[in-house]
């Protein structure tokens, strides 16, 4: 039986590559289109050693629409898309906002025009958990309100879930489902891919990793005097190949005419709330490795306490995030451990 063709954009990106990997095992064939701003070319390896197959993949970016159209020219049949390429530094869109607003949502503009010439059925959007803000209740549903961006990266995926939204109301013959992605860590267990920061990592994980494993002196905990338990912000860390899975099942349901909505949304989380402190003890008690850290000032601009309830997706994705946070610490780990026989 022919394969289905979905293009994922940012493929080679940290989510990116994690999804094309479940897809790929889910029997899809998969397109990537990236401009390899923020990943490296390598990544298709890793694909490939994982899944025994190396996908397409084109260099170029998603703003451009005449590559977009020479893509679903040279490769017809192209029945969904999922949409990673984007930028997500959220200072650097403090800095840069048109830079932020362009790639961001021109991409997506893109995207939506030409699902309809070339007959692309569906959409996954990824969106974030930044969309609530700093919530009044925790945990938060879909129904939870949405807050006023404090970045303009935050910013494009408020007005992102707009635009899908109007788009699919005016009549265009599409379909979408939004994922809101809390906080994404760990890597595939094969080690054979995972995050690859550009430069000074912004995020916790890699920052602690790096760390641990001697390229950073000191991890910096931002704050150990806010409204939590042990002081520390927190957060619901999701490991990357769980939220990889949702991916292919939202794919899935589009493909097939089980949604409910022509826009769905979704949050995809644990469910479990954990602090800064304690995700450093669940990467000691997982590895055995000490991480030199000491508590620093407040980070401006960060939400205090922020978890999913992921009834939605559990009940309706019949999806649940499986891995524990020690084994996804240990993935991290191991990541860590491969760039460095790399010598990255
Ligand atoms: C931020 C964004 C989120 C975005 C994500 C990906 C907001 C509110 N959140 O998430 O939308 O999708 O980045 O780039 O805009 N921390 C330290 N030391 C460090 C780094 C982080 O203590 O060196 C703490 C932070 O203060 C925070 C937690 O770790 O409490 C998580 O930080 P981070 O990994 O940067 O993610 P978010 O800020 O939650």
């Amino acid at each position: 039986m022919e394969k289905t063709r979905i293009l994922v954009t940012g493929g080679t990106g940290y989510i990116g590559s994690h999804t094309v990997v479940e897809l790929q095992n889910a029997g899809y064939e998969v397109i990537i289109i990236d401009n390899l701003s923020n990943s490296n070319i390598n990544v298709l390896d890793g694909i490939e050693a994982i899944t025994g197959k190396r996908p397409v993949f084109v260099e170029g970016d998603v703003c451009n629409i005449d590559t977009l159209k020479s893509i679903f020219e040279q490769y017809p049949g192209i029945k969904g898309i999922i949409n990673f390429a984007a930028s997500k530094a959220v200072g650097e869109s403090i800095e840069k906002p048109s830079l932020y607003y362009r790639n961001n949502l021109v991409s997506l503009l893109n995207l939506l025009d030409l699902m309809p010439v070339y007959g692309v059925k569906g959409i996954v959007f990824s969106s974030s958990c930044t969309v609530y803000g700093e919530p009044d209740v925790n945990p938060v549903t879909e129904q939870t309100p949405i807050k006023s961006a404090t970045s303009p990266y935050g910013n494009t995926k408020q007005i992102s879930e707009e635009i899908i939204t109007d788009v699919i109301k005016s009549g265009a013959p599409v379909k979408s489902v939004i994922l809101r992605y809390f906080n994404p860590v760990g890597a595939h267990p094969s080690a054979l891919i995972g995050e690859l920061p550009n430069g000074v990592p912004q995020n916790l994980v890699p920052y602690l990793t790096q760390t641990a494993i001697g390229i950073r002196e000191v991890l910096s905990v931002f704050g150990d005097d806010y409204d939590t338990p042990d002081g520390s912000c927190i957060r619901d860390f999701i490991n990357v190949v769980d939220l990889a899975k949702a991916h292919v099942i939202a794919m899935d349901r589009m493909l097939t005419d089980r949604s409910e909505d022509s826009v769905e949304i979704f949050n995809l989380g644990t469910g479990n709330g954990v602090s800064v402190l304690e995700l450093i003890q669940s990467f000691e008690r997982s590895t055995g490795v000490k991480v030199n850290y000491k508590i620093s000032p407040r980070r401006p601009g960060d939400i205090v306490k922020v978890w999913a309830d992921p009834s939605h997706a559990n009940n309706v994705l019949g999806w649940k995030a499986q891995e524990t946070l020690d084994d996804t610490m240990l993935s991290a780990w191991k990541w860590q451990l491969q760039l460095r026989e790399r010598g990255l």
